[in-house]
């Protein structure tokens, strides 16, 4: 727990104010949104916490946070990838395998994560822990394991 508050509280207090005014935050995610389709960066959808986008050839996604509770779910998804200390903590996910997380930071002021990339639209049986993923978010990585890849509890 004393992880979540050392990891950069300035900055969350930070994004926290940015994130409060509406209008600030609508131009940031508008600016980034044109920056990553002008470098031929596929939109894969948007959520209610996070806006993501999967780079050119790549097998990353970045998960821009387009409100308050997307910052937090930006962080929790960091450390249950990151940190074994905080996952264990955190007993919801103990037996849920999770998509790897490979940074945390912030573009433009905007809390980003960048995440492997989950293919969930090939047919595939779901795995029986599913059921412990919020809307059964899951798919398979390139690895061609079984994860879920929203995995926050916000
Ligand atoms: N790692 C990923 N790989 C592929 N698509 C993803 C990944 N993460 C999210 N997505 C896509 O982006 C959408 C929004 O992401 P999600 O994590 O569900 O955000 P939210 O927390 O706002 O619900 C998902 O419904 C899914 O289509
Ligand atoms: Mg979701």
């Amino acid at each position: 727990m004393v992880k979540v508050l050392s990891l950069s509280f300035g900055s969350y207090m930070h994004n926290k104010i940015l994130y409060n005014d509406i209008d600030i935050i609508e131009a940031k995610i508008w600016e980034l949104q044109s920056i990553l389709r002008r470098k031929k960066w596929e939109y894969l959808g948007a959520g209610r916490h996070r806006i993501v986008y999967r780079a050119p050839n790549g097998n990353r996604v970045i998960k821009i946070a387009h409100c308050v509770e997307g910052i937090e779910a930006n962080k929790q998804e960091y450390l249950l990838s990151t940190d074994p200390c905080y996952r264990i903590q955190t007993l919801r996910f103990v037996n849920v395998p999770t998509a790897k997380v490979f940074g945390i930071g912030s573009v433009l002021g905007l809390s980003i994560i960048s995440m492997e990339w989950v293919d969930s639209h090939t047919a595939f049986s779901l795995p029986a822990w599913s059921h412990n993923v919020d809307g059964r978010q899951v798919g398979i990585n390139v690895d061609g394991e079984f994860v879920a890849y929203d995995f926050s509890m916000c």
